[in-house]
Order: C-alpha cells, then structure tokens, then sequence
C-alpha cells in the first residue's frame, strides 16, 4: 500500500502577508480597515474609513504579492511540500460580486502564478476560501454575513476558484477559525459588533448559520468540480481543561467545549448537533434556518478536519482566579503550565490530547494548519538565536508524533507565519512567528529584506528526517 505523503510546510493568509491592497484591481478587504497599534485602536478600527495620512499594516504587509518567488524559494530550500495561504475574494470580486460583477482577471492571474511557482517547487498549495477578511463593498452593503445574500455571493466566489484552480489546488479549507465568531463578530463573519451587545448572540448565530450554509455549497460544489479535491472545516482549536473536579467547573468545560465545537460538528456530521437546541432556547434565538439549508448541510459534510493549536484554556466557575489572555479569549490561568511573551499558555501535551479527542469524535483525517509561538525577536548579524521558538515547535511535533502513534490520523503539519507576517490580534510584526526574519517595523518602517532564523535550519533538518531528528 503507498504510504500516503505527510505535509511537511507552513501558513500564511493573504491579508497578513500580500500587501497590495489596492493594486491589480483589487479593493480594500474589511482587514484593509485595521490601523495598528494598541489592541483598542486596532480592534476599534475595524470598518472605519481609510484614512490615507495612517498607516494600516496590511496595505503593504510584508510585500508578498511582489516578492513570493524569493520566499517560495526559501520555503523550498526548507524542504516544504505544502504551503497553506488564502485568497483575497477582494482580488477576485474587488466589490464582492455585486451587481453581476465579473471577476477581475488581474486578480485570478496573480493566483495561477503564484500556484505555478509552488507546484514548479514541489509544494503543494493548501487553500483557505475565507481567511479573516470580506470585501469592504459587502460589509458596507449588508453589514457582513448578517444578511442572506451573502451566501449566493460567496458561492459565486468559490465557483469561480475552484474552476479556475481545479488543476491546481486540491486541498481546500472553507472559513478560517469558524468558531473565533463566538468571541469576536469582525473577524470571520466581518459584522462589528461588541460582545456585550445584546444581540450579539441572536447576530452571530444567524451569520453563522449563512456561513455554515454557505461552507456546505462551497464542499458541493468543490467535489462537483475540482477532480479529487477535498474540503475541510477549520477550527480554531484548544484543549479546554476544567480547573478543578468540582463539578460546577466540569461543567463549564463541558459547555465551553460546545461553544468551540458548534460550528464543526455541524460540518463534520452534516447537520446542528444534538445540544444546538439548548443553546438557541437559552438565548431565545429566532434563527432563519430553511429546510433547504439542511439538506445542503445534511449530504455535504467535510472530508476533513485542520485547526489551529497554541495553547490550551483552563475554565473556572471562581471569578476570582486569575486570568490569562489568549488566541480566543482569557481563560483561567493553569498554573502548570508557562506562557509566552504575550501570556498565551504553551500545553504541548494539550495538543495531544486534543487530537485524540478530535479523531474520535469524526474519525476523519487531521491537518494542524496553524501552530506556532509569537515572540519579539532580535536580529542580530543577519539571524536570530531563537531556541525559544525552536523548543516550543520541537514539544508540539512531539505532541502530534505522540498522538499519531495513538492512532490518530494526521494530513500534515502546517506551522503558522512560517515567515514573519502581520499579527491578526495586534496588527503588528513584532509579534513574530517566522523562521525568517522580515526587516519591517511596526510603523511600516524597514528595508523588507528576509533573513534565517536559526529555527530555519533546524524546521530543514525536521523536514529532512521526516520528524525523526527533533
Ligand atoms: C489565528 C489566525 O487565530 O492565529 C491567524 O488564524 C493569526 O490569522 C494567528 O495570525 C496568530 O494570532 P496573532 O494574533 O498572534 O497573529
């Protein structure tokens, strides 16, 4: 029997990394909006608009779209033979569609190309539809995925990839982290809304259902037209851990749990799982939800399952513990366990976990699309010494080695920013996740230039022996 390829390679999106926000006929995309800085400029940005006199980090990014044949090059030398990155809809539809639009030619060449440099250097590319950013015309219109319409706008979008790309992209991810609605509206359903706004459940419950309406269209009509494509749901994932055995904290483990799998298993078992009820009583949901929008998701489930691991989230029914920040929201702090610069608690362990309580639950194949440690690193003549990074990935390739050998079915392991991009949470580089180095700042300032780390060489030799020398 051919033993099937491991995915050995990193992830990017497209806004965190292209830049050209307004070149080759594209339009700004709702992340085009973001200014960076403190969180609360960032995150109040969100949708305001563009102010030329700003500086908006995504606008040149780390200069991907001029610069990808140098760093696919480096991405080959590391020995990478799968890249996950997105497409910008705003590239391909710059006003999402509207009004019998055409899809811009400019925009859908600059993917071929990009796809044909990858597959020229043995690396596969892994495509994420929707990754964190809608086409601003959409959230100026609709206001983002609170209305209906999106969903026929989104199919005419996916149609028109997966026949441009059919030959090319095989791998396919629908919405990126679709459960990070739970906690913030901009990001994947681009709707601004507060968490402590009353309607914020009775808004992101129904844009969630259009999404997952629209992510069962996207797997009909990926298996319809792309020869042997697969599509997965995305998770933004974490091993949730009850603070102690009092049962009121297992509890809230327990529904904290159903809070990050609402969204999954219902793609992965093609329908609402058994508890949605329950939650749509308790917040008193009145949910358009059709007959029609069943059967889609009933006979379209996915063929797989990636999500992204940085820590795991400890939950607590006393107010009073201590918390620490992380990738979703705070939780409480496990005093097991250390953090990161930015107070994410690292839990390789809870990456073993974690996968094991996955596969059992879908018993359908794993792709770790992000993993990674955010840090502050230092250039120091022309690299950086960042062992910090390299024994935080060493632990969580051991976690997922650990969890292979339970049995788990692993697709790949696809660590985030496998070169320095733009933080999705800060708005910032400064938060680094690369093995190279992007010479920019956070005020935009910086050559651009790329350097190894000495996390480079190490992921090479990783990638060299299959996983055997760590
Ligand atoms: C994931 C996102 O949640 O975490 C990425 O899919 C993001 O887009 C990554 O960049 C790391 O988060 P941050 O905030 O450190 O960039």
């Amino acid at each position: 029997m051919e033993e099937k390829k491991f995915l050995w390679g990193g992830a990017i999106s497209a806004h965190q990394c292209e830049g050209a926000y307004n070149e080759g006929g594209k339009k700004p995309a709702t992340a085009d909006t973001m200014l960076g800085g403190s969180l609360r400029e960032h995150w109040a940005s969100f949708g305001n608009p563009i102010d030329p006199s700003l500086y908006y980090p995504t606008h040149k990014a780390i200069d991907f779209y001029h610069r990808y044949k140098e760093d696919i090059a480096l991405f080959h030398e590391m020995g990478f033979n799968a890249l996950r990155l997105s497409i910008a809809w705003s590239r391909i539809f710059p006003n999402g569609g509207l009004d019998n639009e055409e899809p811009n030619e400019e925009g859908l060449k600059f993917y071929d190309d990009l796809f044909d440099e990858l597959l020229r250097n043995g690396i596969e590319p892994v495509v994420t539809i929707n990754h964190y950013e809608t086409p601003l015309a959409l959230y100026e219109k609709y206001g983002g995925w609170k209305s209906r319409e999106m969903i026929g706008l989104f199919e005419k979008y996916c149609r028109v990839i997966f026949t441009r790309y059919k030959d090319k992209v095989k791998t396919w991810i629908n919405f990126n982290e679709i459960n990070s609605m739970m906690f913030v509206g901009c990001l994947g359903p681009a709707i601004k809304i507060g968490r402590n706004d009353p309607d914020f459940q009775q808004v992101i419950y129904q844009a969630g259902h259009y999404m997952l309406t629209a992510g069962a269209i996207a797997t009909k009509l990926c298996h319809e037209i792309v020869p042997g494509g697969k599509i997965g749901a995305m998770l933004g994932g974490h091993k949730i851990y009850a603070y102690s055995c009092n049962p009121e904290d297992q509890l809230l483990a327990m529904l904290e749990n159903e809070k990050q799998y609402y969204f999954i298993d219902t793609m992965m078992q093609g329908g609402y799982p058994y508890y949605a009820r329950r939650i749509w009583e308790t917040y008193d949901l009145k949910l358009d939800i059709t007959e029609e929008d069943l059967k889609l998701l009933k006979e379209n489930p996915c063929d797989y399952l990636s999500f992204s691991y940085y820590q795991s989230m400890t939950v607590s029914s006393d107010d009073t513990k201590k918390l620490a920040p992380g990738n979703m929201s705070s939780s409480a702090a496990n005093p097991y366990l250390k953090s990161s610069e930015w107070g994410w608690q690292m839990d390789p362990t809870g990456l073993r976990i974690f996968m094991n309580e996955l596969y059992s639950r879908y018993r359908k194949p794993l792709l770790i699309a992000e993993n990674g440690l955010g840090a502050k690193d230092v250039l120091v003549n022309g690299t950086v010494e960042d062992d910090y990074r390299i024994d935080y990935l060493r632990d969580h390739v051991r976690a997922f080695q650990a969890a292979m050998n339970d049995g788990v079915e692993l697709m790949g392991y696809l660590p985030w920013g496998c070169i320095d991009l733009i933080s999705c949470s800060t708005g910032q580089i400064s938060k680094r996740y690369g093995f190279i180095y992007v010479n920019l700042d956070d005020e935009g300032n910086g050559t651009m230039k790329r350097y190894k780390k000495k996390s480079f060489d190490w992921y090479k030799h990783v990638i060299a022996t299959n996983g055997r020398e760590l």
